[in-house]
């Protein structure tokens, strides 16, 4: 059975949870207490998080623009960063979303030329509505010193520090680029600099178009992602959670540390029961969207920690410390707890097989909710043997080949 409880999931708008205006809503209901706010790290403000240019002056503008492809501002977006994949993860990616009928724009940051796999560049070019950003970052050794992107074993290095030059700058009134920005910060993991990338891309859209953020090596598409979201709710925000039994902030050994580098051991203390929300996956309307990635680009700001996967503690923080709860462009943050919303984190689940948890069906490769429905999104294939198999060995295999056949290469 399910229960709706709304003084969790509703910010902003708490009278409509006391008086008449209240409305349930498709999709906007969650099960689960767990995600409670913890009253122990509460913030106190502020609501009003700086933009990311905040190390220039009021004038910067974002003057990036994309190599492939136009932003459609009325139409939803899926956004990833997807830097250094080979072929078949991008078809993998964008192929499985088109067949779900979904139409808005894909929009992708890639690896600079001299790094593309075979084909990449060919495929993406030959895509409808596939906004693709390839631009040059500037990154450093572990000693220090100025470096190109790396790769290692064959895979871009992410724990390389990178930094973001020539997104920003200014305009003369004709629009016409006069001055280019450096980045100020010092250098950042791809995993935290991505935020900002999402940030730029989110200026391109209109308040009410929904937005997906989602990690494209490890996800793929069942069906519209979109078909059922509730429109025009002035600032609707979805995080989603990982499975509560498998794992807990304070469990993982990972997320313990993301939080304790990041916010002290008193932190990790109050939140180490706490169910873990996975920074990969979020959507949002726009107005909400861009509102919550300032709130991610400024953690990364105000804190000193530089390992990778940080963002995963910056999410948790700011969601459980009740940082992002007042923000006027934000009216309800919903969490889904695992396998009960429109994406499907599977990361938590690898103590036992899929097939075991019951979600998977070993025939057809098909997940699904705890509902029985599909799950519009799987994200974290790769965490069980036979669904990985089944994605990496069979289904890259024919998505290649196909395309290899019909392309004569
Ligand atoms: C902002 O900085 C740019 C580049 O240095 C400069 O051209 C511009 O005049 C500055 N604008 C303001 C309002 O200070």
């Amino acid at each position: 059975m399910r229960r709706f409880i709304p003084s969790l999931l509703l910010w902003g708008t708490l009278a409509i949870v006391n008086g008449k205006e209240f409305k349930p809503i498709i999709r906007t209901e969650s099960t689960s207490e767990l995600f409670e706010r913890s009253k122990k790290i509460e913030v106190i403000g502020p609501t009003i998080f700086p933009k990311p240019t905040r190390y220039l002056n009021e004038s910067a503008v974002v003057v990036v623009e994309p190599a492939i492809g136009r932003h459609r501002p009325d139409k939803d977006v899926v956004m990833a960063y997807a830097e250094g994949y080979g072929l078949p993860y991008y078809i993998c990616f964008i192929d499985t979303l088109r067949q779900t009928g979904f139409d808005g724009d894909i929009v992708l940051a890639i690896a600079d030329y001299n790094l593309l796999e075979a084909h990449v560049l060919d495929y993406l070019k030959e895509q409808d509505n596939v906004v693709v950003y390839i631009h040059e970052l500037r990154c450093f050794t572990s000693k220090g010193e100025h470096s190109p992107r790396i790769k290692k074993n064959g895979q871009l290095d992410i724990f390389q520090m990178c930094q973001l030059h020539d997104v920003y700058g200014w305009k003369d009134e004709d629009g016409n680029v006069i001055e280019k920005a450096e980045d100020k910060r010092i250098g950042r993991v791809v995993a935290t600099l991505r935020y900002e990338w999402y940030w730029i891309w989110a200026q391109e859209y209109n308040p009410d178009s929904w937005i997906m953020l989602i990690d494209a090596r490890d996800s793929y598409f069942q069906t519209d992602p979109f078909a059922d979201v509730p429109r025009n709710q002035g600032g609707l925000l979805y995080f989603f959670g990982e499975n509560t039994e498998a794992t807990r902030l304070g469990k993982s050994t990972k997320n313990a540390n993301w939080l304790r580098r990041s916010y002290g051991e008193g932190t990790l203390q109050a939140l180490q029961e706490k169910p873990t929300i996975c920074s990969g996956s979020t959507m949002g309307e726009q107005v909400a969207i861009e509102t919550y990635l300032r709130a991610m680009v400024n953690e990364w700001d105000e804190t000193d920690i530089k390992m990778t996967g940080a963002d995963q503690g910056f999410h948790n923080y700011i969601y459980y410390s009740s940082k992002l709860a007042s923000a006027e462009t934000i009216k309800r943050l919903v969490v889904w707890e695992q396998g009960k919303g429109i994406i499907n984190n599977l990361g938590a689940l690898r103590t036992k097989k899929f097939e075991e948890w019951g979600f998977y069906d070993t025939e057809t490769s098909d997940v699904y909710n705890w509902d029985g429905r599909l799950s519009p999104v799987v994200h974290q294939y790769d965490r069980d043997n036979h669904l990985h198999n089944h994605i990496v060995r069979e289904r890259f295999k024919d998505m290649k080949n196909e395309w290899m056949k019909n392309h004569n290469k």
